[in-house]
């Protein structure tokens, strides 16, 4: 069942960004497929990413005893919105790998990498409207409200990553609202799209999205971890730069509140590359780590919770609880 849900994506997310394939413009359209991890250095299944966005849309539509081939466009248009984020993220992090690859904005300069993320969100917003080959414009009205008002939260939560950044007064209180924007609406968003698709009433919507904000908390915190202690080699992204970015990730707020050696280091001003290792294993020592990880596990816990409400059904409801357990163990 995913390998077929996960190839209908790829083909749907094809046809999607071809619509800037324009002779003209052949530059731009390769900067969005190279991203998408279909062409340039390092093409293949390694380089598109996990995809795990628009497997939950189409698990849940399916999930409500739905067809899924229906909701195909909402699972590209959240992929493209991920995608848009990303493109954009590693502008604002500074980021120069991206699923082990070059990033977009460091190959092609920042105005392009701008460029390249503001076509993919309009992308995003276009393929949403391929719903009305299927469904009522009632329907997908309200999938746009859903959608649009995500990318707002998203954009929210980014600033306040950023904003978090040059600050020193911030505690653990001070996470949860930053990544129920950042990564969390989002994740939320493809539940509440795939449930409304598959005809799901108001409540089991609600039940489905509070699945997702809760999968998409524990998933944030995971990829908070891997930041500081995962392998490069896996996550195709630097291990270090959380750290020296400054970033309020939940092991270093969790490192902080402790008050102890790491945090009396974090207060002598900005962390350099060659300390990080050090760091690391302060921070692990001082039971940040730990901590983080009981958090993921209480996070998955209360999405696993709201999706016993929601009454998922069939092969693709039992692969939405199995994914919850997945994303907690990945490595990348
Ligand atoms: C990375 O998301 C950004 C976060 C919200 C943590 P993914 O880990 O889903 O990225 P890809 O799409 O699989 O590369
Ligand atoms: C993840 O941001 C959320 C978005 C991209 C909106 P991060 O900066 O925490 O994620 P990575 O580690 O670069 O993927
Ligand atoms: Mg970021
Ligand atoms: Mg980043």
């Amino acid at each position: 069942m995913l390998s077929e849900f996960l190839s209908a994506i790829e083909t749907e997310l094809q046809k999607q960004v071809a619509r800037l394939d324009e002779p003209r413009a052949k530059n731009f359209h390769e900067m969005l497929t190279y991203h998408m991890g279909w062409t340039g250095e390092g093409a293949g299944p390694e380089a598109t990413g996990k995809r795990i966005r628009p497997l939950i849309v189409l698990l849940t539509t399916a999930s409500c005893g739905a067809n899924w081939q229906f909701a195909l466009p909402a699972a590209a248009a959240v992929e493209l919105v991920h995608n848009f984020s990303l493109v954009h993220d590693d502008i604002e992090d500074n980021g120069e790998k991206r699923r082990g690859r070059t990033t977009v904005w460091k190959k092609w300069g920042l105005a392009q990498g701008v460029n390249a993320g503001d076509g993919l969100f309009v992308l995003s917003n276009l393929a949403l409207t391929d719903l009305e080959a299927d469904y009522p414009a009632p329907i997908v009205l309200r999938a746009a409200k859903i959608l649009h008002a995500t990318c707002l939260d998203l954009t929210r939560g980014q600033f306040l990553d950023i904003s978090y950044e040059a600050r020193t007064d911030l505690g653990v209180a001070d996470y949860w609202p930053m990544v129920s924007g950042k990564t969390a609406a989002l994740i939320a968003a493809c539940c509440q799209l795939g449930a409304l698709l598959g005809g799901a009433d108001e409540t089991r919507q609600e039940a489905y999205r509070a699945f997702g904000h809760y999968l998409g908390l524990a998933f944030q915190v995971q990829d908070d971890i891997l930041g500081i202690w995962g392998d490069e080699a896996l996550t195709g992204k630097s291990a270090a730069s959380d750290l020296v970015d400054g970033k309020k990730s939940l092991p270093v707020l969790f490192g902080l509140e402790k008050n102890g050696e790491f945090a009396k280091r974090w207060r002598q001003g900005p962390i350099h590359a060659e300390e990080v290792r050090a760091l690391a294993a302060l921070l692990e020592t001082e039971s940040a780590r730990t901590s983080a990880q009981d958090a993921a596990r209480q996070m998955t816990d209360l999405a696993l919770e709201n999706l016993r409400v929601a009454n998922p059904q069939g092969e693709a409801g039992e692969s939405l609880k199995q994914l919850a357990d997945k994303l907690l163990q990945r490595g990348a």
